[in-house]
């Protein structure tokens, strides 16, 4: 996905996490940028009409063994280069410069003073400014090629500038929030040193991929797996407007998912995009899968075999068939790829809507893959689809089942989905939906003694869970205003028959996890 037409900025990955963030900061100033391994030869970068190349931080030093390194003929193609942290000490080197090995690693905040030849790089800036530091070598000398243009007390030789080569080096990370005015120098390498123009926007983002999807589907059919989610709801929307009636969308209701969500595809993908949708009703085989069953692995286990036997069924109605449409999103492709020699990318094999097996011979369209999250969001409005469906919180393959501690059974799932639904209107009705991660219902198998009216009574207990977090990976539970979390009790416990307590999960992940199973 690289059109000519389009201004593109090379990030090389010398160390994935920078990498991303760095990518993100460049579309962020109006101009695509794609991340490439540090294996990308200067052909390649000149095939892909590669306009200017960032070189990101990453944990090696250039003393180690197996350091990533780059093609040292990047450097003189006359291509503006912006180095940072261990991509300007692999340029100073590459360039005959002189990298000190550090004991220590000089990490946090630092001043940095900038020098009255601190030229384009710093243009508009102030003479000092905060900028987050995390390294442990630095570059001691450099040749008389390259001239220093800022410098922090510990750190003499902060940003560098060559002298007759459009290279430019900074010890420091304008990437991250801490360096307030880092995104000022990211736009000046972008528009003052490379001249780019900018003004990319999701819009061409949306043309040039249904242009692409086009090209490589031709005239053939594409089916695509709709969970509910927004990833796979935009690949859908997508694939749509490029081949129109060729493609064929399986939803397969598993009779574990949220109140009306099931309604809700269906009525946007069949009633207002006109989308060829077949749904699945196997509610029943999953339930009669389920029965029984107590271990969570073994529930989940259970639902993804059923999962891919619904699915096939349904795949094999639709004839001719050669094309997945998957909504595999850019992090799901990076993580899969080492900046330590890792030959190129390789694509973990994500299925959003649960794990099919290879053996179904599809060739894959993934048109997110360069995309993060909020950016698919973006593309989901673009497109026309619906709030409920851009906006939805993440929520697992299992659904509702890994919400119900010990054994589904239909009952049990209708006090969930009651509760659920519940945890979900308040959170929406009062702004915090959108606040958080996740914000969910879990039905414990706990039965305590309450009293309604003049009566006893013996009934379960509902977790209300509620989440922040940047990636799923690491959580901490929400602190929700009092009333808020007073109208949820209230409401669980009046209106949700068979439940007469309800708690509030403050378990952080780790220890915990954010489901409960
Ligand atoms: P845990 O419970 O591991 O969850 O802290 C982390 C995030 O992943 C979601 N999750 C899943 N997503 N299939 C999915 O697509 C699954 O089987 C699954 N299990 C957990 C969970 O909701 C949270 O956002």
């Amino acid at each position: 996905m690289n059109p000519a037409s389009r201004e593109t900025v090379a990030v090389i990955d010398l160390g994935a996490q920078y990498a991303q963030l760095i990518a993100r900061r460049v579309r962020e100033a109006g101009v695509w940028s794609e991340v490439y391994p540090c294996t990308v030869k200067p052909e390649d970068l000149e095939r892909l009409g590669v306009r200017a190349v960032i070189l990101s931080g990453g944990p090696a030093s250039v003393y180690w063994e197996n350091a990533p390194r780059v093609d040292e003929r990047i450097f003189r193609m006359g291509l503006p280069v912006l180095g940072i942290c261990y991509g300007l000490q692999l340029m100073t080197q590459a360039m005959g410069g002189e990298v000190v090995k550090a004991d220590t690693r000089e990490f946090g905040r630092a001043t940095l003073h900038v020098g009255k030849n601190g030229g384009e790089l710093f243009a508009g800036l102030p003479s000092e400014m905060t900028v987050w530091m995390s390294h442990g070598d630095s570059v001691r000398g450099v040749t008389a090629d390259f001239e220093r243009i800022a410098s922090t007390v510990d750190c003499p030789n902060a940003a560098l500038s060559h002298r007759s080569l459009p290279l430019f080096g900074i010890q420091f990370h304008p990437e991250v929030a801490h360096t307030p005015r880092g995104k000022d120098v990211i736009r000046n390498f972008l528009f003052r040193i490379a001249g780019l123009r900018g003004g990319f926007a999701m819009e061409s983002f949306v043309e040039d991929a249904i242009a692409q999807i086009r090209t490589n589907v031709g005239n053939g059919n594409v089916i695509c797996g709709l969970s509910g989610g927004v990833d796979s709801a935009v690949v859908a929307a997508l694939v749509h407007r490029a081949v129109g009636s060729r493609l064929h969308c399986i939803l397969v209701d598993n009779g574990l998912m949220r109140e009306g969500e099931i309604d809700r595809v269906v009525e946007t993908f069949q009633g207002h995009f006109h989308v060829d949708l077949h749904v699945a009703r196997a509610a029943d085989r999953f339930l009669s899968r389920l029965e029984g069953i107590v271990d969570p692995e073994e529930k989940r286990k259970r639902i993804g075999h059923e999962f891919i036997e619904v699915f096939s069924e349904k795949a094999k109605e639709i004839e001719g068939a050669e094309f997945l449409a998957q909504g595999t999103l850019y992090p799901d492709v990076i993580e899969s790829h080492s900046a330590f020699g890792g030959p190129s990318v390789t694509i973990k094999t994500h299925h959003n809507v649960g794990g099919l097996p290879d053996k179904l011979h599809f060739k894959l369209v993934e048109p997110l893959r360069m995309l993060f999250k909020d950016e698919v969001r973006e593309i989901g409005k673009t497109l026309g689809l619906p709030d409920e469906i851009v906006f939805r919180q993440p929520f697992p393959g299992p659904g509702l089942a890994v919400r119900i501690l010990g054994a589904v059974t239909p009952e049990k799932l209708s006090v969930v989905r009651k509760a659920d639904a519940i945890v979900l209107d308040e959170m929406r009705q009062s702004g915090w939906d959108r606040k958080v991660w996740q914000s969910f219902a879990v039905l414990l198998p706990v039965s305590t003694v309450g009293v309604m009216g003049d009566e006893r009574t013996y009934e379960n207990v509902v977790a209300v869970r509620v989440v922040n977090s940047e990636d799923g990976m690491t959580a901490d539970w929400t602190y929700l205003p009092e009333d808020l979390v007073r109208r949820l009790s209230t409401r669980l416990i009046n209106e949700v028959r068979g439940v007469n307590r309800v708690v509030f999960d403050i378990s952080s992940k780790p220890p915990s996890t954010i489901e409960w199973e």
